[in-house]
């Protein structure tokens, strides 16, 4: 089998919040002073929840442990050392600032630390990061265009982009069209959470009423062969999380995942581990699925992390630097 360790790789869809591992969590709840239900903890590094609603309100439950800017900053540094790792170059860190201000920490002292942890871990290790601000579906449409109107007002070289995510079966994506539109006219890149929860009509409609030139998940488009040539014209990249998909049931298995056709009927594809910790995964495990379930070739691991680096929300020269890495 190929090894995939040396294959540069770009993550363009991870929660920061749900990145950080029960040891980190158990760590930040002691220096806090902070009680986390021990049932929430499975014995191997990953959670225990059910679907996913549950996975959600999990989710909210680990977040409750960020108290301060450190503990911003040692998540995000935590998490891009793994990268480095696994042989990342590049990765894109979807940071909620509604999970911050629940936490009691403002805005900005949240993102200092998140910045922090981006420029120590570039330092140490030569990574490239940047930080989309998370537009979150089941805290309402108002809290969403806030967060476009803060992201708009405080521009920031490290913060490029933004992503509607969370309730995608409740909270459909048409509502978020101003945000999006704030966000937009803000020189912000916009992806999308669509297809993930719910078929090909929530991925029209993401498409249709945000400037989005990526979707995060984006699978089930593959039951509608106009949605897929649509995404081909309008050279829409999608954001696919298998192992994630497969813990949160939208397949069963590896083998019913529609990866495979994707790439066969020309979308563009890049991998991610959206939240690695919850679905027992990382980068490099994806990379590894995508041999070891779909058989992709080293020259098309290679080709999805140009796909990446050619779609992430960067300047040109960082992009032109990133890409030069793969050769
Ligand atoms: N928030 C964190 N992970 C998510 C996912 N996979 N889908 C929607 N919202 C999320
Ligand atoms: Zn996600």
């Amino acid at each position: 089998m190929i090894n995939t360790h040396n294959i540069p790789k770009a993550e363009l869809h991870l929660h920061l919040e749900g990145s950080m591992k029960p040891s980190l969590v158990r760590q930040l709840a002691k220096r806090n002073g902070i009680v986390v239900p021990e049932t929430l903890f499975a014995p191997d590094e990953t959670y225990i929840w059910k679907d996913f609603l549950d996975f959600l309100s999990t989710y909210d439950k680990v977040t409750a442990v960020l108290k301060n800017k450190h503990d911003y900053r040692d998540m995000t540094y935590a998490y891009l050392a793994e990268c480095v790792r696994a042989n990342t170059v590049y990765a894109e860190l979807l940071y909620s600032s509604d999970h911050a201000l629940l936490c009691g920490i403002s805005i900005e002292e949240s993102l200092e630390g998140v910045i922090q942890g981006i420029e120590d871990a570039k330092c140490d290790f030569g990574i490239e990061a940047r930080i989309l601000l998370a537009f979150v579906r089941h805290f309402g449409v108002d809290k969403c265009i806030e967060v476009a109107k803060w992201a708009a007002a405080n521009p920031h070289p490290l913060i490029t982009g933004v992503n509607l995510a969370g309730d995608e079966i409740h909270f459909p994506a048409e509502q978020f069209s101003k945000a999006f539109r704030i966000a937009a006219d803000a020189g912000l890149g916009c992806t999308t959470h669509a297809g993930e929860m719910l078929g090909p009509e929530s991925v029209w409609q993401a498409i249709n009423t945000a400037p989005i030139t990526r979707v995060g998940h984006g699978v089930r488009s593959i039951e509608d062969p106009k949605l897929i040539q649509t995404l081909i014209e309008r050279n829409i990249t999608l954001e696919v999380c298998p192992g994630s998909n497969v813990a949160l049931q939208v397949y069963p298995d590896f083998v019913h995942h529609p990866l495979r056709q994707l790439k066969d009927l020309g979308v563009k594809l890049t991998l991610s581990s959206d939240d690695p910790p919850f679905f027992a995964t990382t980068l490099a495990i994806e990379y590894e699925n995508a041999v070891r379930y779909f058989n992709f070739s080293q020259e098309e691991l290679l080709e999805m992390t140009r796909h990446s680096l050619n779609a992430a929300f960067i300047d040109e020269e960082t992009r032109r630097a990133l890409l030069e890495r793969l050769k």
